[in-house]
């Protein structure tokens, strides 16, 4: 067992740059981050567009980024959380900027703000089109600065330790001790008893295969936090992303940043048309719920498994200056943007719900804290706007950061922990999982994806728990690595994103179900209970 004061789960935007303030706070005190890859790997490494914050006061306002926030989110954002972030934002920008984040600036050397969907103004603050990956330099080479940050890649957090069992009959007594760890490398199993435990383990792209998300983005913290009784809300707000770019296959897809459309790019049908025009106002700078449907129903209704973006009417010079990651990897795909079109899908790219969490990032167990694309914070509603997450992790780090300043000084929980001794044997078929791996995300993508019935996500649901109950089993049979442990955690994740789907009665932003239209009240009655029934006989089981 391994002691310290602060745990960190995740090494993106939001679990380095909260362990960069505490560690620079509390000088005294050991702040650990695990991380289930090498360091870097992260959903935030892949970041193209960049982060929402209004800079140009004369030509932009908080009000209208708020407002902007407001109408993507479709009603459902929390004005109070969106109002915060959003004047937050400049001041974390320029804190990131001060450790040494470079940002591209204009000839006068004022910023250069870009525009992306769903923006009435231009705000995008970008290193050209891996803004990510600048911001993922830069806090690391930040954690490097600070003795008492140690970080340890190739570590999985499998569970959250809590004291549950000695509060059965009080839930709000339960506290987070830490988390239960494999390292990946040695194999070893051991715990870390923390204070103050921080998931920052990022998004869910995974449980879709296709996806502009990278291999991590499992939804572990999630799953985990769910497992140890922590409130998750908005799971069937999966925002696609509108141009993934398209290979024929179904994993991991290259995105093309919506900046790009930002610039002026122009998306088409199979037969040329600039089908956005008859969709939305803002035609290709629609928010992303509506473009990503859109090029849904151009695919279904001209049969084609693709739609394109068109660049070869914009000055080639500019865009290569502007996007060189974006080029360069369409020429090593065969695409000349002088002349071809890109050829583009939706894909499966963020989460706007999870843990949920209040405004200073504490979720529903004491001590315990979430941040990034894991938590649920009430900024993005029913669909996220365009590079208004990691602005979001940015705040959050910040305001979990300041609210343990207050708290740390308290007294340190009483704690309990029974650490799991695991003398089962290790499961060996990893074809198996592969193959279930697989399974899952096909189920996920043909029954629970850009547009929804309650058929399908009836089919979904019981596919799924089948899944469910298989890995259960092995669970309790078997030591699992870590692609079990992951994919246990999708199946967990998936469960979610379908029940919550399925109790959704209406429309809104990245949730589209066809029949919620013309349901009438028994229906959706009968499929209530339906889940229920569900849900019952799970927990029987
Ligand atoms: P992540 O950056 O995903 O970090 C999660 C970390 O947790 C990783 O280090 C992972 O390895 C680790 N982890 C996960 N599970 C475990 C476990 N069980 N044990 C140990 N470690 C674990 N947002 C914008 O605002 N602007 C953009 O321009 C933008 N572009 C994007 C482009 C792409 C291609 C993608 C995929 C996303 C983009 N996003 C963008 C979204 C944004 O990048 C993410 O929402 C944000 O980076 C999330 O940061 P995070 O720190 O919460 O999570
Ligand atoms: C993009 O560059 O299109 C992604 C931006 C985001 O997800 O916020």
């Amino acid at each position: 067992m391994i002691k310290t004061d602060f745990l960190i789960i995740g090494s993106g935007a939001a679990g380095l740059t909260l362990a960069v303030k505490l560690a620079a706070k509390f000088s005294h005190k050991k702040v650990m981050v695990v991380t289930k890859a090498g360091q870097a790997e992260s959903n935030t490494k892949y970041a193209q567009g960049g982060i929402a914050a209004v800079f140009n006061l004369k030509k932009d306002s908080y009000q209208q980024h708020i407002q902007d926030t407001l109408n993507a989110g479709d009603g459902l954002c929390d004005k109070k959380v969106v109002e915060m972030v959003i004047k937050n934002g400049p001041l974390r920008l320029k804190e990131l900027i001060s450790w040494g984040a470079n940002f591209d600036t204009n000839s006068n050397g004022k910023l250069n703000l870009g525009k992306e969907g769903g923006h009435s103004k231009y705000r995008i603050i970008h290193h050209k089109d891996t803004t990510g990956n600048e911001v993922e330099r830069t806090l690391l080479a930040r954690i490097k600065k600070f003795k008492n940050i140690e970080i340890l890649p190739h570590h999985f957090a499998i569970d959250l330790l809590t004291n549950v069992l000695q509060n059965k009959k009080n839930s709000k007594k339960v506290a987070c001790q830490g988390a239960y760890i494999m390292d990946q490398i040695s194999g070893d199993f051991f715990t870390i008893q923390a204070d103050f435990t921080t998931l920052a383990s990022g998004g869910i792209g995974q449980v879709y295969g296709h996806t502009t998300n990278p291999k991590v983005a499992t939804g572990d913290g999630i799953a985990m936090a769910y497992r140890a009784k922590a409130k998750v809300k908005d799971m069937e707000f999966i925002q696609f992303h509108p141009t993934a770019f398209y290979d024929g296959k179904n994993g991991v897809s290259f995105l093309i940043s919506e900046a790009l459309r930002g610039f002026g790019a122009y998306l088409r049908n199979k037969n040329g048309e600039r089908f956005m025009l008859n969709y939305d106002m803002r035609t290709e700078l629609a928010s992303r719920d509506i473009v990503s449907r859109a090029i849904h129903s151009e695919m279904k209704k001209l049969k084609h498994n693709n739609v394109y973006l068109d660049c070869t009417h914009l000055n080639m010079d500019d865009l290569r200056l502007k996007f060189p990651n974006i080029y360069q990897t369409c020429i090593s795909k065969n695409i000349d943007l002088k002349k071809d079109w890109i050829p583009v899908v939706p894909a499966a790219h963020y989460l706007c719900g999870g843990i949920m969490v209040d405004k200073n990032g504490k979720t529903s167990l004491k001590n315990l804290f979430a941040c990034g694309e894991c938590s649920y914070t009430g900024l993005h509603g029913a669909n996220r706007l365009a590079s208004n997450s990691l602005l979001e992790a940015l705040v959050y780090a910040d305001r979990i950061f300041k609210y343990v300043n207050k708290k740390a000084a308290l007294p340190h929980p009483v704690s309990s922990v029974t650490i799991k001794t695991n003398n089962l044997p290790t499961y060996q078929n990893a074809n198996s999982i592969l193959q279930q791996k697989i399974k899952l995300q096909r189920i996920m993508r043909n029954y629970a994806g850009v547009v929804r019935n309650y058929n399908d996500l009836k089919i979904a649901a019981l596919q799924v728990e089948k899944l469910h109950k298989t890995l259960e089993k092995l669970f309790q049979e078997y030591k699992f690595n870590s692609a079990l442990y992951e994919l246990r955690n999708m199946v967990e994740v998936a469960r979610l994103i379908i029940e919550h789907s399925l109790t959704r009665k209406e429309n809104k932003g990245g949730y589209f179900n066809k029949d919620n239209a013309i349901l009438s009240q028994r229906k959706t009655e009968s499929i209530l209970n339906w889940t229920l029934s569900l849900k019952t006989k799970a927990a029987k089981k």
